[in-house]
């Protein structure tokens, strides 16, 4: 008797979406003078960046037009990430939140292991990114999955069982990762700046869409009442009128003594 191979499970899949950005090579080059701009007048911050500027988080704030042309696009392409892992219906009144900001990494810039705490997603968006002098690992990101590989994986190479992944993506692209899973950039070896942008997006609730759902529940609920236009409801018996008080009669005024 042969054995039956029933099914493969894949539980605790990792979702990684990434998207080419619309228009990029335009929207690249704009946003490429508009932050040489900001480096003038910010001084930037030190995260996870080693060398190298991290701009403050204010990216979807900004008003430079390829800022804000790009961060719109981020957006559109986050909420379609979102709707492809989730259920659609308890997405109904939820929205994104997010932060973003710029890295600009110089030859020998890097950024340590980290993950991003409090957001849903994060992503990295890539603007300039200038191929591996060495021809190695130079400049890719590269996830670790905080479960290590299994003994025996580096022989078998199972690409289910794997702990690292390494990318190393094109401009324009938008790659997009649950914000808990670690990552790290290898060190820029090339001359020219590897520029990209960082984001994270929070799952936050809709004040407006909530609105929407409360005055759509009270009419629903206005609708079950029988008698408004529920199907075989019966009109709601009027409220019994009080009986009029009755006016105590007015006291005949006494002719004054005199
Ligand atoms: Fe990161």
């Amino acid at each position: 008797m042969t054995n039956t191979f029933k099914k493969l499970n894949l539980v605790f899949a990792t979702p990684i979406p990434v998207y080419e950005i619309a228009d990029y090579e335009r929207i690249n080059a704009e946003i490429i003078r508009e932050i040489e701009v900001r480096r003038e007048k910010e001084q930037g911050m030190v995260r996870s960046n080693r060398s190298g500027w991290h701009s403050d988080l204010d990216f979807f704030a900004r008003k430079e037009p390829a800022h804000r042309e790009l961060a719109q696009k981020i957006m559109q392409c986050l909420a379609d990430a979102t709707k492809r892992v989730a259920n659609r219906e308890a997405l109904e009144n939820l929205r994104l939140e997010c932060d973003g900001w710029v890295n600009v990494n110089p030859k020998g810039g890097y950024n340590v292991p980290h993950d991003h705490p409090g957001a849903f997603w994060s992503a990295a968006y890539y603007i300039q990114v200038p191929p591996p002098a060495s021809g190695g690992m130079a400049g890719a990101i590269e996830f670790i999955d905080h479960r290590s590989a299994p003994p025996g994986q580096g022989m078998v190479k199972s690409p289910y069982m794997r702990s690292l992944h390494a990318m190393r993506p094109t401009p324009g692209t938008l790659v997009v990762f649950p914000s808990t899973l670690k990552h790290w950039v290898h060190p820029n070896d090339a001359e020219e700046d590897r520029i990209t942008i960082a984001i994270n997006a929070k799952i936050g609730v809709d004040p407006a869409k909530m609105k929407q759902a409360k005055v759509a529940a009270a009419h629903e609920s206005n609708r079950q009442v029988p008698g408004l236009d529920a199907p075989g409801g019966e009109a709601p018996a009027a409220k019994e009128a009080k009986p009029a008080r009755k006016k105590a009669p007015a006291k005949k005024r006494q002719p004054a003594k005199t």
